[in-house]
């Protein structure tokens, strides 16, 4: 108990409600079987995201409130720029409105066309920005995260051997670019331990190839580095982060997440002549450097929400409920990919229900059937999402920052474990519109006949 206290309570409310079942089958169908065609006014707990859906605290409100909105040299910007510089320790920082366009923003500006990037895995956003860019991208995981059972402490690591070897048969030349995501999203929010970390930015620096960190997750990935690794044990957060991104030529952000703000991103870097291409590319796209892209406001509440979101204590909590959740699922024989990661449990669709095949897409199919059964909204990240590249049939049950309780997730165990009751009878989908990288936000599906 003493271990599990919660350390906030809430000041705020937002009324939800749940819709009788008839009407949610009429609402799915019209949203084409896609859940991001759904109004939020028609979800009872929505999952679909850790982004941008977090609850700010007291101070970020307050700091809202002091936003300085000129439009250069806002007081709000340099209170900003100290966070992150003081987190990054990186000496050029530019603002975004969110994580994307960092990086294209950084890819426009830092690819030759036709060269590799090679990453842990990609989020698709990303993946899709290398590739408008002209690049290439390659995801080189651990093999350990190829064993959704395995209860290894860091599976989000880069496959170092993979990567030497890349580099060997390539040449360094061919590469443009390293980039970790920490946590690693698509391989189930899974953590890159520091240890993988230096050794990446070894085998980079010895090669002169740029490393960046896609840095959306990392106040959760540290906390797992301070709660797993050996020797971090008794080092803050913030501490464990500044290492981090010391390892590395520079980062992008989505605030959106592990800066507990409703949007905002960065992108950061050490070399002077690549700012000065990005600023000239941001000044372009997004707005003038102190600002770019956001409200004074935002860049306030933000300086405040990238602090919090290093707090032990309230990573203790967040890590702790992502858990409990996985452990309920997991003690009712829902099959989830294990250990849990920072930001969501990862139900394994596939195994779930085995008898659909990944071309009849079973995530899409179970995401549908828990918006059906319980009003959750949560995400496909299986073959709907990265087509024949996708490795595994998750339904993502990401959770939001401070803003549901035990028996909100206490819901949508029950809705799982009815759905589990009748899975024989749950049919595969089709597709029948959407095409591309990103086809999964605008796609229309179809459930296949029983
Ligand atoms: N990198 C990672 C690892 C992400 O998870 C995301 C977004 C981005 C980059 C892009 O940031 O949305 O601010 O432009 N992930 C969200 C998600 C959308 O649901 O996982 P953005």
């Amino acid at each position: 108990m003493e271990a599990n206290w919660k350390p906030f309570r809430i000041k705020v409310v937002e009324p939800i409600r749940l819709l009788p079942r008839a009407e949610r089958e009429r609402k799915l169908k019209e949203a084409g079987y896609n859940l991001f065609n759904l109004q939020s006014e028609d979800i009872y707990i929505d999952l679909l995201t850790d982004s941008g859906t977090g609850a700010m605290s007291q101070a970020q409100w307050a700091a809202l409130m002091e936003g300085d909105e000129a439009y250069a040299g806002s007081r709000s910007f340099e209170a900003f720029l100290d966070t992150v510089r003081e987190i990054t320790g990186l000496p050029y920082i530019l603002p975004t409105h969110q994580g994307r366009a960092a990086e294209h923003i950084l890819f426009s500006c830092a690819l030759e066309p036709g060269k590799y990037v090679l990453s842990n895995s990609f989020f698709d956003t990303t993946r899709a920005n290398i590739k408008a860019c002209g690049g290439r991208p390659v995801d080189l995981p651990s093999p350990e995260a190829l064993d959704p059972e395995s209860d290894r402490p860091f599976k989000g690591n880069m496959d170092v051997e993979a990567l030497e070897a890349f580099i060997a048969e390539k040449g360094k030349d061919q590469i443009a670019m390293i980039v970790l995501t920490v946590t690693n999203n698509t391989m189930a929010g899974q953590p890159v331990s520091l240890e993988n970390i230096r050794a990446v930015s070894e085998i980079a620096r010895g090669n002169g190839i740029p490393l960046f960190i896609d840095a959306c997750r990392h106040a959760e990935n540290s906390f797992f580095i301070r709660e797993r690794e050996l020797g971090q044990g008794d080092r803050a957060p913030l501490e464990i982060s500044r290492e981090v991104f010391s390892l590395a030529d520079g980062c992008t952000m989505s605030a959106k997440k592990d800066g507990l703000g409703n949007i905002g991103g960065f992108l950061a870097m050490r070399d002077r002549k690549l700012f000065e291409r990005c600023r000239e590319r941001l000044i372009l796209v997004e707005g003038f450097p102190t600002y770019g892209g956001l409200a004074g406001r935002d860049l306030a509440a933000l300086a405040v929400g990238l602090r919090e979101a290093l707090d032990p204590e309230y990573l203790r909590d967040r890590v702790g409920q992502v858990r409990w959740l996985a452990e309920r699922l997991r003690e009712s024989g829902i099959p989830v990919y294990w250990p849990p990661g920072g930001h969501a449990v990862y139900v394994d669709a596939g195994r779930f229900l085995p008898h659909i095949s990944p071309e009849e897409f079973p995530g899409q199919a179970l995401a549908c059937e828990l918006y059906l059964e319980g009003g959750i909204r949560a995400s496909e990240v299986g073959s709907a999402m990265l087509g024949r590249e996708a490795r595994f049939q998750f339904v993502r049950l990401a959770i939001p920052r401070r803003v549901y309780t035990r028996e909100h997730l206490e819901a949508v165990v029950a809705a799982l474990v009815r759905i589990a009751e009748r899975r024989d009878s749950i049919r595969g989908m089709r597709l029948v519109a959407g095409a591309g990288p990103l086809r999964h936000f605008l796609a229309r599906f179809e459930p296949l006949p029983g």
